[in-house]
């Protein structure tokens, strides 16, 4: 491995930095053409160092050197080296105080790293190595220190000048400049780091803690989006309350300030006490905002607060260790989002979401473990491995170690690692320590890539007699890691009797129980159950979905249609369908007939959820749903995706068209939910309303079509306007173009919203495709240096316009290509993100896969970031 890429960098070769920075003093001179920093530290040996000689390390990147002084004088000659990756000082004392003046050139940053303008406000991104791109410094996340910065602006241009911490002076200065200094008591390292100067209007709150203190909020956005910052506000308020009462944990500054920007490379960043986000995730009215996008950001509001314990108070000791924060903080999003909003579906949702994504991630070139041990470029590991995968390891270990102790074990962790910067490897110590567990095994899956294949097998010995379950587990093999050690997968089961009641059994030496979460650590291994209460009609399996593994547990039609009828699991009760679903389309592809019979007993058990009054509404509209193209590619070995979708397609409408009378029938209980209620019931009515719709308009029931027409008219919401929209989208029909036409007029001035008309327009199969990517790119609402316009049009159109991305002379990928290309001139980050699609030219059949393969190879032989070489190398690898 270490031959393949000489560039990159190694878990192993840690070392403990050469230097501790004892304080650090920032000075900014801001101008977008031009601003000057002036830097002081004072740095101390630091006595745990390998090299009690080394140089001092300052990492820069693009920054203009001004001057630099040791104590006062100028270094002697050849003590100040400069080199690719910055300065290196030599024959320093045990202790000294440095002051840099660099200068940086806001303007010109199109790469949305370091200080850079966006909507002639200035702002920063440090995370991960950002910070370096402002001034020079020991830019690694095991580097902390106290921070006072001081900002001086033009008053006029720049009215609010913002950075971490308190505010502790401002005044005004001669020729229309003020300024304001800003101290942060807490302990920080540099990607925490950020600044703000512009022209924007507050929206300010308070918030009382749970010892009684008060916090302001504070949320700054431009003055014409001051009417859209209600939701983002509440849901602040509301994070907060639930990291003190489920988690203990409190806010520790007198301030929390969220400042949203139009052009953002994520979607936000936790620095300390100065959360900056993409204006996505926080703006939002019902005109504007689908309940889709309310619960979004909510939950992107709530993970970077919750950072603020779990990344900011405690840290990562370095980048390996990402997940250390992303992870945890994830399952701590998804715990607050579950319990706050939306309940069941919640894990579903993410479940989903995992296996669209992250699955294929996990089994594609890219694929690396969640604690990865090298990488080329740090920034193409803000993966969802890292994040999706971190957060399912620390949600296995709780069903491991049992709710009560995790929970302990965290209040360990955070209080024993306060103000430190540390590894995945001590969190699971924790862990380990306080359940008085082993947990050496379970660390493999922070070290280990690829999902696991488990499979189930189970004997009976009828009423009052014993029931075996035999569990064998596997992973397959991924780029670097030819050879697989075994994980411990918590498999939690129920065994359900005919009226679809759990039975009670025991096992040997055991309580009588009637749920298990039995622990798969051996490559196969057999679990036995006594004195069953009654004999089982269906296993539910992998509840929860206990674990991030695929499951074959080979069970027939009935039982799976037992399960969808009567499972009190949501993730079990839509899983049976997911797996009919899946089932019946790998039947397609491979026999390349439709199996009827399966097809039928589908139909007849989708029938009767459709009658069911007792279902929750949000819950039946998710089971309704099949699963996308891209997690159906994950049944194949390679597949043509263009006739995946069409197979796909087509089951959809085979099974929803005798079905279209029974969702009729439904859809009059549902009229009134246009109502702007926010709850999780009215939400989920109104996802019960459009999933019906749409299956409608699939299943071809003429009807539904002016329906649409006449929800769109009549819509007071965005949710209810965006689910006419998606029910006509794939139709070759006027309703179609009439109401895009209307869309796009309503908000061609409002960004946001316009960004769903550029991803309804890329993301459609009807014919002329590669026409409407013209028009988007011609738009004037359009613009290659905003991450979001450029994502909203090229994300949905090789993500689900399979016709015309995998269009068969290869046109799409050289289209994509050539994008990608363009981009990584200006942004490296997102090119490099967007140029993921295009690696998984294996999984395609090998025509195309080719053609994908050609404009790799392009890309390859170009000069291109090396963001986007590590990602194109990866994918090309043998
Ligand atoms: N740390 C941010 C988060 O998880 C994500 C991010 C990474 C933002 C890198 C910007 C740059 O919320
Ligand atoms: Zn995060």
């Amino acid at each position: 491995m270490r031959d393949a890429s000489p560039l990159a960098v190694y878990l192993n070769d840690y070392q403990q930095p050469a230097f501790v920075v004892e304080s650090l003093e920032l000075d900014f001179d801001l101008a977008a053409a031009a601003t000057e920093v002036t830097t002081r530290m004072a740095v101390r040996r630091n006595p745990e160092a390998v090299e009690p000689d080394a140089p001092l390390r300052l990492y820069g990147d693009g920054v203009e050197l001004v001057s630099f002084t040791v104590d006062g004088a100028k270094p002697a000659e050849g003590l100040l080296e400069q080199d690719a990756e910055g300065l290196l000082l030599h024959g320093l004392p045990e202790a000294a105080r440095l002051e840099i003046v660099s200068r940086c050139h806001p303007d010109q940053n199109t790469a949305l790293e370091g200080l850079y303008a966006s909507s002639g406000n200035l702002c920063t991104q440090c995370e991960p190595e950002g910070f370096r791109r402002i001034t020079f410094f020991p830019d690694r996340p095991d580097v902390l220190t106290t921070y006072r910065v001081r900002l001086e602006a033009d008053r006029a241009q720049y009215p609010v000048l913002l950075a971490n911490g308190n505010r502790v002076e401002a005044g005004e200065l001669d020729g229309g400049r003020h300024y304001a200094v800003w101290e942060d008591p807490f302990l920080k390292p540099s990607y925490l780091f950020a600044l703000v100067a512009g022209d924007l209007a507050c929206q300010r709150d308070t918030f009382t803690t749970m010892s009684g203190r008060e916090v302001q909020l504070e949320l700054y956005v431009e003055a014409h989006n001051a009417d859209r910052c209600d939701h983002a506000l509440a849901s602040l308020k509301r994070a907060m309350r639930f990291d003190e009462e489920a988690f203990g944990r409190e806010y520790d500054l007198d301030v929390y300030m969220i400042v949203a920007v139009d052009d953002f490379n994520m979607g936000a960043m936790e620095n300390k006490g100065l959360n900056l986000f993409n204006a996505k995730y926080v703006l939002a009215s019902p005109d504007t905002a689908t309940d889709d996008d309310f619960v979004a950001i909510e939950s992107v509001i709530a993970h970077e607060y919750f950072h603020n314990w779990s990344g900011n108070r405690v840290t990562c000791r370095d980048w390996f260790q990402l997940s250390l924060k992303e992870g945890l903080t994830v399952f701590r999003d998804q715990e607050f989002t579950t319990d706050c909003t939306l309940f069941g579906v919640k894990r579903i949702d993410d479940v989903a979401m995992l296996r669209a994504f992250q699955f294929p991630e996990d089994a594609g070139p890219l694929a690396h473990p969640v604690r990865p041990d090298h990488y080329a470029e740090i920034n193409n590991f803000y993966t969802l491995t890292v994040y999706e995968k971190g957060a399912e390891l620390i949600r296995m270990l709780r069903t491991l170690i049992g709710r009560e102790t995790f929970r302990r074990g965290l209040d360990v962790y955070f209080e024993r690692f306060d103000g430190q910067a540390v590894t995945t490897d001590d969190f699971v110590a924790v862990m380990a320590e306080v359940s008085g567990r082993n947990l050496t095994p379970f660390k493999r899956w922070y070290t280990q890539a690829g999902t696991p294949r488990v499979t189930a097998a189970t004997s009976f010995d009828g009423p009052g007699g014993q029931a075996r379950i035999t569990l064998t587990q596997e992973t397959p093999p991924t780029p670097g890691q030819e050879h697989k050690e075994l994980v411990v997968i918590p498999m939690r089961v129920a065994f359900l009797d005919a009226k679809g009641q759990r039975i009670t059994a025991h096992q040997k030496g055991g309580e009588v129980q009637d749920e298990w979460v039995l622990e798969l650590s051996e490559g196969e291994q057999t679990f036995r159950f006594e004195e069953l209460s009654d004999s089982p009609t269906a296993i539910s399996w992998l509840r929860g979905f206990s674990a991030p593994v695929i499951l074959n547990a080979n069970q027939g039609v009935d039982e799976l249609a037992h399960l969808l009828a009567y499972d009190d699991d949501a993730f079990a009760r839509w899983e049976a369908a997911q797996t009919l679903f899946r089932r019946a389309i790998r039947s397609r592809i491979e026999h390349d007939a439709a199996d009827t019979a399966l097809e039928a007993a589908i139909e007849h058990a989708l029938a009767a959820l459709l009658r069911d009054e007792a279902i929750e509404p949000v819950l039946l509209a998710t089971i309704l749903q099949l699963p996308p193209t891209r997690e159906l590619a994950e049944l194949f070995e390679r597949v043509d995706p263009v006739r995946l979708r069409n197979e796909r397609d087509d089951l959809e409408k085979r099974l929803y068209m005798p079905l279209t009378e029974a969702m009729q029938q439904i859809q009059p209980k549902l009229d009134d939910v246009d109502n702007g209620a926010f709850t999780a019931e009215a939400m989920g009515r109104r996802q019960l309303r459009n999933r019906l719709l749409a299956l409608r308009v699939a299943a071809r029931d003429q009807a539904a079509v002016p329906e649409a027409l006449a929800q769109y008219q009549k819509a007071r919401s965005q949710t209810m306007r965006m689910g006419a929209l998606n029910a006509v989208n794939e139709l070759d029909h006027e309703a179609r173009q009439v109401l895009l036409a209307d869309f796009e007029k309503r908000y061609r001035d409002d960004p946001l919203v316009l960004d769903k008309y550029f991803g309804l327009q890329a993301g459609s199969q009807v014919a002329g495709g590669f026409e409407r990517l013209d028009a988007l790119l011609e738009h004037p609402g359009f613009r290659w240096t905003n991450p979001n316009r450029v994502r909203a049009v090229l994300g949905p159109f090789m993500a689900r316009n399979e016709r015309h991305f995998h269009q068969d002379d290869g046109e799409g990928y050289r289209r994509m290509g050539g994008f990608v290309e363009k981009l990584d001139a200006m942004n490296p980050q997102t090119a490099a993100r967007l140029a993921q699609p295009l690696t998984r030219w294996r999984k395609v059949d090998t025509a195309r896969g080719e053609q994908m393969r050609a404009e790799l190879e392009r890309l390859a032989a170009l000069e291109v970031s090396r963001d986007l070489r590590d990602v194109i190398e990866r994918a090309l690898a043998e």
